[in-house]
């Protein structure tokens, strides 16, 4: 029986060393990662685009399903609000912060006056280096492969050995783990853990409207492509008619409220990716990892844990 790595994040230690990425806008709410914290992984609401009243609700949402388990929130450093945001999740109690999309020293203050872990999502070992000295209880190595914005053209299986040999916190590799094979790929390398975001996403207690998870169980092989963000990053996302209109210089923004720090303006990001939520791809964005093409049916949060973990025996923790 193969032994799964234990994570430990400060105090925090789930049952399954797996953290179900946080997907804005609305993707990832109470409902799903209560779902996932009762499961015994790390559950994470999207804080992005959502109000502070949203938030509240929503870490609400997680804790009464969560059964005791460990809920956090993922907010992309881009976001003008970020740090409120932050803030609000801190405020409601929350267990930990991940932090996407960019680096935060403001955010690492923050967990550390508040007594929260912070985990930023880092793709190269120099930050890895930075967040470790800046107090970061973990990170996360995201690689190209993964849904949402990207910041490396390099797979997240060659990124992570060199962050893990650069620092002493725990990582934790993300993108590209979609299905069993996947994870017994990267449990080669010495992991403390995975992150995993559109697997979660085709799940039935994901938020997303069914015509979102149909695109996701339609994709084939080779079908992401890299988008252009108006964040000024590079996003994998599935063709929808709204992004053939968007390459075509067909879409503008018809009004701003100045949700991002900066902004390109091509089109209006947090718009798409509701759209989208709402399944309304002829206006949306479908963010989605390389691996999308190995889904091929929704499923619960309970069956997404046996899929990966069944037959695979959490390390005891006497014996750490
Ligand atoms: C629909 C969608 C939305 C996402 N939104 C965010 C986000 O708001 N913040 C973030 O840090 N990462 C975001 N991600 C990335 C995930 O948290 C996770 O790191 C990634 O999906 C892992 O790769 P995988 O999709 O191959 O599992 C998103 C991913 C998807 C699929």
């Amino acid at each position: 029986m193969k032994i799964l790595p234990r994570l430990v994040i400060g105090s925090l230690q789930p049952r399954y060393p797996i953290i179900q990425g946080g997907m804005a806008v609305k993707v990832s709410t109470g409902r799903l990662a209560g779902s996932v914290a009762r499961e015994g992984g790390i559950g994470l609401i999207a804080g992005s685009g959502m109000t502070d009243e949203e938030l509240r609700t929503e870490i609400r949402v997680a804790r009464s399903i969560a059964d005791g388990g460990i809920v956090g929130v993922n907010t992309l450093v881009a976001a003008s609000r970020f740090i409120g945001v932050m803030k609000t999740a801190v405020d409601e109690g929350i267990d930990l912060l991940v932090a996407g999309a960019g680096f935060s020293r403001d955010l690492l203050a923050l967990g550390r006056s508040a007594g929260v872990p912070v985990v930023p999502i880092v793709s190269s070992a120099k930050l890895a280096i930075m967040a470790e000295s800046l107090g970061a209880s973990a990170v996360i190595v995201e690689g190209r492969e993964a849904g949402g914005h990207i910041g490396t053209t390099k797979s997240s299986r060659v990124l992570f050995p060199l962050v893990k040999e650069a620092v002493k916190i725990p990582v934790i590799i993300a993108g590209g783990i979609a299905d069993r094979a996947d994870l017994m790929e990267v449990l080669k390398f010495n992991i403390d853990g995975v992150q995993v975001g559109t697997r979660f996403a085709a799940s039935v207690e994901c938020n997303a409207a069914l015509a979102f998870k149909q695109r996701y169980l339609q994709a084939k092989e080779g079908d992401v492509i890299k988008i252009h963000s108006p964040v000024g990053l590079p996003g994998n996302a599935l063709m929808t008619p709204f992004y053939q209109r968007v390459s075509r210089g067909e879409v503008g923004v018809d009004h701003c409220d100045g949700c991002l720090k900066r902004c390109s303006h091509s089109f209006c990001i947090v718009e798409a990716l509701l759209q989208a939520k709402e399944g309304n791809l002829d206006k949306g964005l479908v963010f989605a990892g390389e691996h999308v093409y190995k889904i091929k049916e929704i499923l619960t949060v309970k069956e997404i844990f046996h899929l990966f973990f069944d037959g695979l025996e959490p390390r005891d923790e006497t014996h750490a």
